[in-house]
């Protein structure tokens, strides 16, 4: 077969020179957009269909196209494509390909077609599947985090406020607090999958084409759900994109959150936790350590992640009315995004079974603070006290056990009904697993309602999954 070598710059029929080689180097994407050929070859199908009903393809044109833009999906598949630099980006390379193949057809592809609707329609298509792949693996962590919440239902340990000890909970119920940022998140990729299934294809340049091209046709051919509306939105706007890089965003802000608390359970001073060797790291120097490192990086990482989502917004700010180069930036800042999260994503996914609970000390640490110091205020509304008189009563006892070094429960009895005298026998309301009794309220940790959490999760695990 004979593939001559491109001229360089193979869009500069008004120019008088060649381009220059750093301008080339420059202005090339293909190093990174050449990861959207699958959907180029797609969204180039279902165009070389819509060209031929309206009769700027004939129906031999149209399957050579077909045929030829299927073998260059095989020829990248198996290592065999030659990207070229000088072809810029994905789209030019694989249409001088298929040029190269099937002759004349090809040069007719690109009729009524710009490379605006056509990048806008490739990172579309690649954004939705993308949202499919995210959110199967929220569920696979979430799956993950059920897990350990069934088995550590009954393991009592401290709510944190202010990171000060605030009231028993169990461990189950923490953990399900996580499930709950993921199940958002996993709804939001959802939400912004709407918005990115959308056609933009038709638009051309910007102002639409001059062919009838049966806009309908195509995005039943691709998926999508419906057609833009302004072929001028249509090609410059990359809000979906910013959005799905928000989706992430604030997906590694959770991730980064739960790593948090896993670095501060495993250390010396918490000790609720130990996290399997396979996630730590030693130290070069201090041969003692074992450093949850994984946990750190993650939430490290979820730094890039954040910095991604500022770009693109900084990306965008800026951009008159319709298309501009700048955006052929967003790529690069996007698949690293997207990279980073689904890696972060799965790692912690596959960490969630590696962490190992010290159930003695979660519960000891939940009896310290005066945590149930509340529950006895509680009982003394029971007794009719008034909330405010209640919280003072005890906030006074609390004072008298901490000058003198005690837990409630050591209060002698008098010392107890001097501050309250209505208060009867105050030990079995101070005990955590009588505080987590009474939270019957939807949501709350009562082990009933944790069950309840769990069975919920299950159900929705079991649930549809996501659209690909
Ligand atoms: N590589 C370009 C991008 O990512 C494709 C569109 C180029 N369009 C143009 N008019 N130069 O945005």
């Amino acid at each position: 077969m004979n593939r001559k070598q491109p001229k360089s710059g193979a869009l500069r029929g008004r120019f008088d020179g060649a381009a220059d080689r750093r301008v080339e180097r420059f202005t090339a994407s293909v190093h990174c957009d050449r990861r959207l050929y699958a959907e180029d070859i797609e969204g180039s199908i279902a165009h070389a269909a819509v060209l031929e009903r309206a009769g700027v393809l004939s129906a031999d044109e149209a399957r050579a196209v077909t045929r030829g833009l299927q073998a260059i999906r095989a020829e990248i598949e198996e290592g065999r494509f030659e990207w070229k630099e000088a072809l810029e980006d994905v789209h030019i390379n694989i249409e001088a390909r298929l040029i190269e193949s099937v002759g004349e057809a090809g040069k007719k592809l690109h009729t009524g077609r710009s490379r605006n609707d056509q990048v806008a329609t490739d990172l579309r298509l690649y954004l939705r599947r993308q949202t499919g792949v995210m959110r199967a693996g929220i569920r696979r962590l979430q799956a993950g985090i059920v897990a350990v919440a069934e088995r550590e239902a009954a393991s009592v340990m401290p709510a944190f406020t202010h990171l000060q000890v605030a009231q028993p909970v169990t461990f189950g119920h923490h953990l399900m607090a996580w499930f709950e940022m993921l199940k958002r998140d996993d709804a939001r990729f959802g939400e912004v999958r709407a918005r990115i299934n959308v056609l933009p294809l038709g638009s051309a340049a910007c102002a639409g084409a001059n062919y009838p091209l049966d806009r309908r046709h195509a995005a039943a051919l691709l998926g999508f759900d419906t057609v833009s509306g302004n072929s001028l939105d249509a090609v410059s706007d990359r809000d979906f994109a910013i959005e799905f890089c928000a989706a992430c965003a604030l997906l590694m802000t959770h991730l980064s959150r739960f790593c948090e608390e896993l670095v501060l359970w495993s250390s010396q001073q918490f000790d609720f936790i130990e996290l399997a060797d396979r996630f730590c790291t030693g130290s070069s120097i201090m041969p003692q350590k074992k450093n949850p490192d994984v946990a750190e990086l993650v939430r490290g990482k979820s730094a890039r992640v954040v910095g991604a989502l500022t770009a693109m917004l900084a990306l965008m700010k800026a951009q008159p009315l319709a298309y501009n180069r700048d955006n052929q930036e967003d790529k690069e800042i996007l698949f690293g995004a997207l990279d980073t999260t689904l890696d972060c994503v799965a790692i912690m996914a596959d960490m969630m079974p590696a962490i190992k609970v010290h159930r003695e000390r979660m519960r000891e640490a939940a009896q310290s603070g005066f945590s149930t110091a509340t529950d006895l205020a509680d009982h003394l509304v029971s007794l009719q006290v008034p909330f405010r008189d209640a919280h003072r009563a005890v906030a006074a006892a609390v004072k008298l056990a901490a000058d003198s070094g005690r837990t409630l429960d050591r209060l002698t009895p008098e010392e107890f009904s001097r501050l309250c005298p209505q208060a009867g026998e105050i030990a079995p309301v101070l005990r955590p697993e009588e505080s987590l009794r009474m939270k019957q309220t939807e949501g709350g940790a009562a082990p009933e309602s944790v069950d309840k959490q769990i069975a919920a999760a299950r159900e929705y695990l079991a649930g549809a999954p996501p659209p690909p």
